[in-house]
């Protein structure tokens, strides 16, 4: 493919997830999203909330049950020349490690706001992610429909909370039930649902607003958007389908483009003509009728074509791609092409992992892809004895996916599973015993804190030697130290000085 055909190509591709606190309208937003893109007809709006989710992913009973997000998804759309990839992030704080790994993938983020309740915990730490990686943030406040703070208050709170300053991209008209659309400060544009007179008090109100938010407020300025130092505001009510195109205009006119990635060698430009890719996210079951997994794949730079061999970094395998996969809201189509920026799906039985790297021959191997120390260990108690083989292999390729952390105790003992929350032991549980038939409980053990131990072979090597009872092997046979408590965590760092005890592992 001529270079300046791949660069307009990849030039187009708006990759991005949203992040909120639950509850403040990610799920209606996208579904809005989704219906602007043309990617699916709903036959209405008001539909019960289990309803919305079962359509979702209605692959996991689990996630039926409770009426919450359970999983990463991508979902691919077109609008306005663009495609988008919306990466999907689960709203549950217990899946945070997931939510973690999928914005390595994103290109920037919508934050969804209530306008009611303001920054919540879980906008603020999601937030945190995404200033870590200096991921452009645009600022959605939702439900101005109902009653609001008042949006200068908003402004303000977002830019105090977050340490970052905030420019009005579009300024409401009206309030809560009077809500009726937009005013875009840039384009000097009305965008309303219903036709306003220029009498009508809610313009007149607009009016005498503008002139304070051309007095007060930062203006838009496309460089500090980009470093991720400031966020456009926008206003809207996802439900009435309010300021949703606004935000769509919005990633198409300045949203950012792929972006470079960081390897272990060198900086990969998106518009590279040869193909890299990243895994970021492993998911079962997508499909009811087949016990399939699917690698969810972002192409970080070039372009995959159906068919092409690449090399699989971590085993310096080559493998062809016979049936990479776009995902729409309902369905998935083989991708016979996809550019840097996409993410397709690609079929396997557990050869690739999360943080693998795939390339057309170059040994590189992108970095930043994290695996966090858990905060609650449990060992596994089988409930039938015979099933023990069965246990061994369902764990070794539950963790592969990433649905929990699995270390194998060197003293031999009982495997210990690791979660950051609760909510993945349930998964776990559920998982074996749906998909594998094994029935497991979990016990507790001496260990509440594991840390990965990096540094000199030869020390290292003593140090596994007096702690095997401590000692344990992670998914990759990496030595993982088990503490009792965070007091001995401490004391056996700084009695081996000379050791790194870390809570973040960088995989890939
Ligand atoms: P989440 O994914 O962030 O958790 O939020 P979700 O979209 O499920 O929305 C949470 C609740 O807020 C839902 O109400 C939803 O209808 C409502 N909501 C979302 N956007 C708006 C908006 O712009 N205006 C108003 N007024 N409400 C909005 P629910 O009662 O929990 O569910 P449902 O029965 O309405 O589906």
């Amino acid at each position: 493919m001529a270079l300046s055909n791949l660069a307009s190509e990849i030039s187009r591709r708006r990759t991005f997830a949203i992040i909120s606190h639950p509850d403040a309208g990610k799920t209606t937003l996208t579904e809005r999203l989704l219906r602007a893109g043309g990617a699916i007809q709903l036959a209405g709006n008001v539909r019960a909330k289990g309803e919305r989710r079962r359509t979702r992913s209605d692959w996991m009973g689990i996630e039926r049950d409770r009426g919450i997000s359970v999983v990463t998804s991508v979902m691919t759309f077109e609008y306005g020349g663009c495609i988008f990839n919306l990466l999907d992030t689960p709203g549950h704080e217990d899946f945070s490690e997931d939510t973690y790994r999928t914005l390595t993938a994103v290109d920037s983020a919508v934050m969804v706001i209530d306008a009611a309740k303001g920054i919540e915990a879980r906008t603020l730490k999601l937030f945190e992610i995404c200033r870590l990686r200096d991921i452009p943030i645009i600022t959605f406040v939702n439900k101005m429909d109902r009653e609001a703070q008042d949006p200068f208050a908003l402004m303000e709170e977002v830019s105090q909370a977050l340490a970052l300053d905030t420019a009005p991209a579009t300024w409401p008209i009206g309030r809560a039930s009077n809500f009726v659309g937009t005013y875009d400060l840039r384009a000097r544009e009305v965008h309303v649902s219903v036709p306003l007179e220029q009498s009508d008090p809610r313009m007149i109100a607009l009016g005498e607003e503008l002139e304070l938010v051309q007095a007060a407020l930062p203006e838009w300025n496309r460089e500090s958007f980009d470093a991720g130092h400031l966020t456009p505001v926008y206003f809207g009510s996802a439900m009435r389908e309010i300021g949703v195109t606004d935000l769509l205009d919005a990633l198409v006119s300045f949203g950012p483009q792929p972006r470079a990635q960081a390897t272990d060698g060198r900086v990969v430009q998106a518009d590279e003509p040869t193909m890299t890719a990243l895994i970021f996210k492993i998911q079962a079951n997508m499909d009811p009728n087949h016990r399939d997994r699917m690698a969810f794949a972002r192409v970080c730079s070039g372009q995959l074509t159906r068919g092409m061999r690449v090399k699989h970094v971590r085993s310096g395998k080559q493998f062809a791609l016979h049936t990479p996969q776009f995902f729409f809201a309902r369905d998935r189509q083989l991708a016979e092409e996809a550019y840097a920026g996409d993410v397709v799906g690609i079929p396997n039985h557990g050869t690739l992992r999360i943080g693998d790297t795939l390339t057309e021959g170059e040994e590189l191997r992108f970095t930043g892809v994290p695996h966090f120390a858990p905060e609650i260990l449990r060992r596994v108690r089988l409930d039938d004895a015979m099933k023990a083989k069965k246990l061994r292999q369902a764990l070794q390729e539950l963790a592969e996916e990433g649905v929990v952390q699995l270390f194998r105790p060197q003293d031999g003992s009982p495997p210990i599973v690791g979660v950051v929350g609760t909510l993945q032991l349930d998964v776990l549980q559920a998982r074996l015993a749906g998909e594998y038939g094994v029935g497991i409980g979990f016990e507790s053990t001496p260990f509440s804190l594991a840390r990965w131990v990096d540094g000199d072979k030869l020390r290292l090597a003593n140090f596994v030697a007096t702690n095997r009872t401590a000692m344990a092997d992670d998914l990759d046979g990496d030595p993982v130290f088990l503490a009792s408590s965070a007091f001995m965590m401490r004391r056996t760092a700084e009695m081996n000085a000379e050791l790194r005890f870390v809570d973040i592992k960088q995989i890939g």
